[in-house]
């Protein structure tokens, strides 16, 4: 039986590369850290299974690192832990910098430390971001970096970091340079949710209005699910190296707007240009009509400058031709349409059964509308 060692086990990736490598026999070991609220919902339902086990320790605690590796002694550890939203590394730069950047090196000296660097492989959840201001579409693994924010600088580091180790100490560590994947679990202030979720609220009568930044971003969006699969590919490979992963697919933020909402029953249709355009509801077919009647010409979805980022990246698009040749991956198992459909069923289904629940939720979507949750 494998030891994995799962940093960020609580985040979206986390759960599903704990549920991958459980269901492979994998003897599954993941860090949290301390929080005022206990309830881990992500993971929920794989605690108190016998080959799954937690651990307290904090990517800007370098002892409390050495320490798990030490008793866990793994065979691979996958990185997944960082300050994740690239919109809060402009509020918060520094603390993404020693999660995101020295955390990574933190990780690689643990496992030296313990003296496991020649048995020990280690996955870097690297990122597309590292292209940010794109030089070349689309993006490969020979394609030069430009990161363009302080997220994306604090991940270069790791890359580099990890890049150094390996061959520096001939250690088997390698960084998966993965495109934007999305799910029914992704964070609800990253745009594919939160876009999703709204269209699920303002279906049932429980939200007026999306407010969003730019609506002509472009993304390769991908299904989490099929991603942590890349992770352990990765790692099995017969020797170390670094890979981009995607679908080869690109679209923007507006047309998975549209798509989101046609799932849920409305036609929009986008007016306007920069700061005043909006989407309108053209045809209103939701299966109930919620108590507010139907949404023909309203104006559902606005844009709001405090969504825009003081840089941002707007150009993203994976060529997976190394991981597709080499890893036999295969980057078309779920389509974007598949992928949109997923979360907005989802997200209807959640929000019909959180009922009253949902209701005080909306205060959530008041401080999204507002801008004051980013
Ligand atoms: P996520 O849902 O935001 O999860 C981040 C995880 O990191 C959570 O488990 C979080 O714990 C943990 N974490 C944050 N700070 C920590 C600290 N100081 N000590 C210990 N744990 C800490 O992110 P994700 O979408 O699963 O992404 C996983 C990784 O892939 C991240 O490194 C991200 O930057 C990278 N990545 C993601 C994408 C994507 O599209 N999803 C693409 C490329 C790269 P809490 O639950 O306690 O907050
Ligand atoms: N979050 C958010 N909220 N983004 C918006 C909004 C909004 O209201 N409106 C437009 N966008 C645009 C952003 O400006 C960005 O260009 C794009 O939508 C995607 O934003 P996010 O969903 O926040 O993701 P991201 O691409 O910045 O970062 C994610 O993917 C990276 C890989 O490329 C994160 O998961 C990172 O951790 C990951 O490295």
């Amino acid at each position: 039986m494998k030891t994995a060692l799962i940093t960020g086990v609580t985040g979206q990736d986390g759960s599903y590369l704990s549920e991958f490598l459980l269901e492979k026999g994998y003897d599954v070991h993941g860090i949290i850290r301390r929080s005022s609220v206990d309830f881990r919902e992500r993971i929920a339902h794989l605690e108190g299974k016998p080959n799954f086990h937690l651990h307290y320790a904090d990517m800007g605690d370098s002892m409390s690192l050495v320490k798990v590796v030490d008793k866990v002694k793994p065979d691979e550890i996958y990185n997944l832990a960082a300050q994740s939203h690239v919109q809060v590394s402009f509020d918060s730069p520094e603390f993404t910098a020693d999660v995101d950047a020295t955390g990574v090196l933190r990780v690689l000296e643990a496992v030296r430390a313990c003296h496991l660097e020649k048995t020990c492989r280690i996955y870097q959840a690297s990122t597309s971001e590292l292209y940010g201001k794109v030089e070349e579409v689309p993006q490969n693994e020979n394609t030069p970096f430009h990161p363009y924010s302080p997220y994306a600088v604090a991940k270069l580091y790791g890359y580099w970091i990890v890049k150094e180790y390996r061959e520096a100490y001939d250690m088997f560590c390698c960084s998966g340079i993965l495109f934007n994947h999305e799910s029914e679990r992704r964070g609800e202030t990253f745009v594919t949710r939160k876009i999703t979720l709204a269209a699920a609220r303002i279906s049932q009568g429980l939200q007026d209005c999306l407010y969003l930044g730019n609506l002509d971003s472009l993304r390769d969006w991908g299904y989490a699910k099929d991603y942590v699969e890349c992770m352990w590919l990765i790692l099995q490979n017969d020797k170390p190296e670094d890979f981009v992963i995607a679908t080869g697919v690109q679209h923007s933020v507006r047309e998975f707007t549209e798509l989101a909402f046609r799932h849920a029953g409305i036609e929009l249709r986008f007016e306007g240009k920069g700061i005043n355009e909006t989407g309108v509801c053209v045809k209103d077919v939701r299966s109930q009509k919620s108590e507010v009647g139907s949404l023909e010409g309203k104006v559902l979805v606005r844009v709001s400058p405090d969504f825009y980022r003081p840089t941002d990246v707007v150009n993203l698009w994976g060529d997976p031709t190394k991981a597709k040749a080499r890893l036999g991956w295969n980057p078309g198992k779920t389509s974007f349409e598949e992928l949109v459909k997923i979360m907005v069923e989802h997200d209807i289904a959640k929000v019909a059964a959180e009922g009253a629940a949902t209701k005080v939720r909306t205060n959530l979507a008041e401080y999204l509308e507002k801008g004051i949750v980013k």
